[in-house]
């Protein structure tokens, strides 16, 4: 298995591109199989988990292709040739549950195993079946799969989700673009990934108003068109690189990203000291000398502070001039990351649901390992900002989420390497 090794204390100066949001990239890539016309996806990134779903679609019939210079991807799902996605599919990359609307809604029936829990949460996927079942399709589950069916079409429905969840709004959205009637979603996830799902779906012949506010009007349509649509930059790449840069001290600039996107990180990082403005090009991010200050921060659905970058920052606010508490409100297991940031020396005490940093003066380099992609980050960004030789182990967590990622931190300066193991 392949690690990387980081020598810290480089400062970061120089520009990382960002690219398109994996988190949207994989619901847009199920959204191809609504649409016997191709749909083109530009900007988009090219990691282990899009290569997962890419093969995955076309185990279900679509004609893949992937345009590396262009960062392309062109998904033709003239027919579909089977509704099936086995457990092993599903188990290795929960986002693949995601086909069964598309499925459900194009062909009127779908196979889907179960996704389980992972590392960070039970994550259940109730409210998405719950939806599935307000639309009329008879659900059930069997032997760890669901089977879903709607042999006469799916049916608009008022659907008031319980809590706020991303994936449960998506995937609603992705059944009810071809349901016959009018389907509003209630109470709705209103994450950039969601209003760039509803951009797409729109290119593609759906009628889609709200995305991005709590209430989602979806009028459905007898069928959708090709399209060609550019993937929404991601904000928590973003996010990572500008927290490193935050971490090790530097200047960079982070081309391609959307400052609007991450405003709650901003404030937060604003308030322990890094500079942070918007650019022409992208996010302007800056931190010279002495400590950072602590801070409080409690993860909420967006537009309050992301999950996603919890891991990443609780790094940042282990070398603060003082105590950071932290609070994990959307996952129950998401804390994976302390222990292991403590083996470089970070004073980290977790009880349930929250964390109380002390921050330390100095990080010092260590072998580490992870359980998931933020938590593996936000130990390269502790690296980065330590004393000494930090080794990650486990590196295919990373790969899943951040492209390039060595040869993005090393452009700027970052003495940071793979190391790979036959
Ligand atoms: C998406 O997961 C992202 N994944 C996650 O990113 C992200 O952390 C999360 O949204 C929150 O922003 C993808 O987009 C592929 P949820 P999702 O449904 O959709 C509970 C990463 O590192 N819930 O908003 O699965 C759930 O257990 C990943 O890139 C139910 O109880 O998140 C959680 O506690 C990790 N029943 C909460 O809701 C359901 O039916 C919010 O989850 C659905 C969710």
């Amino acid at each position: 298995m392949d690690r990387i090794a980081i020598t810290g204390g480089s400062a970061l100066n120089g520009v990382i591109p960002i690219y398109g949001a994996k988190n949207s990239a994989l619901k847009l890539q199920a959204a191809a199989l609504l649409s016997p016309e191709p749909l083109v996806l530009e900007n988009m990134p090219d990691l282990a988990d899009t290569r997962f779903m890419a093969q995955l679609l076309a185990s279900l019939g679509v004609e893949v292709a992937w345009i590396k210079e262009a960062r392309t991807l062109r998904l033709h799902a003239a027919e579909i040739a089977s509704t099936i996605a086995p457990y092993d599919q599903v188990r290795k990359m929960r986002a693949s549950f995601n086909v069964l609307g598309p499925l459900l809604a194009r062909v009127g029936h779908a196979t889907v195993s179960l996704p389980g829990g992972c590392a960070i949460g039970a994550r259940p996927v109730d409210l998405h079946l719950k939806a599935f079942e307000a639309m009329g399709a008879d659900i059930h589950i069997e032997q760890g799969y669901v089977k879903a069916a709607a042999l006469r079409g799916l049916k608009g429905a008022e659907i008031a989700f319980p809590f706020v969840s991303v994936g449960a709004t998506e995937h609603a959205m992705l059944a009810a673009v071809l349901a016959q009637g009018d389907t509003v979603l209630r109470n709705a996830a209103c994450e950039p990934e969601i209003a760039d799902l509803a951009d797409c779906l729109n290119a593609m012949g759906a009628r889609i108003e709200g995305a991005g506010s709590p209430e989602i009007t979806v009028r459905g349509v007898a069928r959708l068109a090709g399209a060609t649509h550019r993937v929404v930059s991601d904000r928590i790449e973003t996010g990572t690189y500008a927290l490193a840069a935050a971490a090790a001290g530097g200047d960079v600039l982070l081309e391609g990203a959307n400052f609007h996107h991450n405003e709650a990180l901003w404030a937060v990082m604003k308030a322990a000291g890094a500079s942070v403005e918007e650019a022409s090009r992208g996010v302007h991010v800056r931190r010279r000398g002495g400590r950072v200050a602590p801070v409080d921060i409690e993860t909420a659905p967006y537009p309050g502070f992301p999950t996603d970058l919890q891991a990443q920052t609780m790094a940042l606010l282990c070398l603060a001039d003082g105590q950071s508490r932290i609070k994990e409100t959307i996952f129950e297991n998401r804390f994976m990351h302390a222990p292991e940031l403590a083996r470089l020396g970070a004073q980290i005490a977790v009880h349930g649901n929250e964390a109380v940093v002390t921050g330390v003066e100095r990080l010092f380099g260590a072998p580490v390992m992870a359980t998931d992609l933020r938590a593996s980050v936000s130990l390269v960004i502790a690296g980065l900002a330590a004393e000494g030789q930090t080794v990650v182990n486990r590196v295919y967590h990373l790969d899943r989420g951040f492209e390039r990622l060595e040869a993005k931190l090393a452009g700027c300066g970052a003495q940071i390497e793979r190391q790979r193991e036959d």
